[in-house]
């Protein structure tokens, strides 16, 4: 233990938990936009992908601890992520004291951006809790069915029919983008593997994801919102007709056989 904090005192250990930390929340947002999309499959796929998630390792810890086990491993790698950049930006700073002016404003500018967005961004996890998480926050179109529990797509449907959480959806996901775009090239910039000849291509890779990303979160609350997928209840009935479809196909071939 007390070799992991003197180890975590240096800078290259410092440098190597911001990556691993960085790691874990790109794996979560990425994970996250992908998991989002089922809702192009209808209320069943979404609904039934929740609940694999809810129920992952449930034979052996109980239904929930591993989704547990899960955010608190998010929220620990959030906090750790911010301290240790902030204790790294503090140390290059004191070491750095003749930088030139304009690279600090510049810098500066880039950093106040980052603490303002991070900032935003974390009120926004907790009001996106509070929504879809634990339903405190219940807006929904009138005529649509209210919060309920592991109802994810009617949820979200429900919401997103209402033009401006749509759109605070959307604009937040350019925010959350931004921020990922610009974290991604200071990470690099953190770990000291950017250089003039790699520069290019790191930006281009960190404005690609942060494109893909926003374009994947954005997609479900604008097709909701421009009825692009089905209500929750069509989707359900479609569902139903294709099911009984192929219950009577198989039906009919195994008369045939038989
Ligand atoms: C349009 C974009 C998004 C949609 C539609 C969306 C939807 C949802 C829904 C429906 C849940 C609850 C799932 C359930 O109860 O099974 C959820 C949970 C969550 N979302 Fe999002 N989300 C979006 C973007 C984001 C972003 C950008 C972040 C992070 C910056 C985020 C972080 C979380 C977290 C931390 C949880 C809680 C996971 C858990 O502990 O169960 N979401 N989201």
């Amino acid at each position: 233990m007390n070799r992991l904090v003197t180890f975590y005192g240096t800078s290259i250990g410092k440098k190597l938990v911001v990556a691993i930390t960085g790691l874990i929340m790109y794996g979560f947002i990425i994970g996250h936009m992908l998991g989002n999309l089922k809702a192009f499959g209808g209320a069943t796929a979404l609904d039934q992908y929740a609940e694999m998630l809810r129920e992952i390792g449930a034979q052996f810890l109980g239904n929930t601890t591993f989704l547990w086990i899960a955010r608190v491993t998010l929220i620990g790698a959030v906090v750790l992520h911010v301290v240790t950049i902030i204790q790294l930006v503090q140390r290059n700073r004191a070491g750095q004291p003749t930088r030139k002016i304009r690279r600090r404003n510049a810098s500066t500018l880039a950093a106040k951006w980052m603490a303002i967005s991070g900032t935003l961004i974390l009120v926004f996890i907790v009001i996106h809790l509070a929504q879809f998480t634990f339903g405190w926050i219940d807006i929904h179109q009138t005529g649509t069915e209210g919060f309920v529990y592991g109802a994810v797509y009617s949820n979200i449907w429900g919401a997103f029919n209402v033009w401006w959480v749509a759109l605070f959806y959307i604009a937040m996901m350019a925010m959350v983008c931004m921020h990922v775009y610009h974290g991604a090239w200071s990470m690099c910039q953190t770990l000291g593997i950017d250089a003039p000849d790699r520069n290019n291509l790191i930006r281009m890779s960190s404005a690609g994801l942060a494109i893909v990303l926003f374009v994947g979160f954005s997609a479900v609350p604008l097709a909701m919102l421009t009825n692009a997928v089905p209500s929750p209840e069509e989707s359900l009935k479609t569902e139903s007709v294709t099911n009984e479809q192929s219950d009577e196909a198989e039906r009919t071939l195994s008369g045939d056989l038989g």
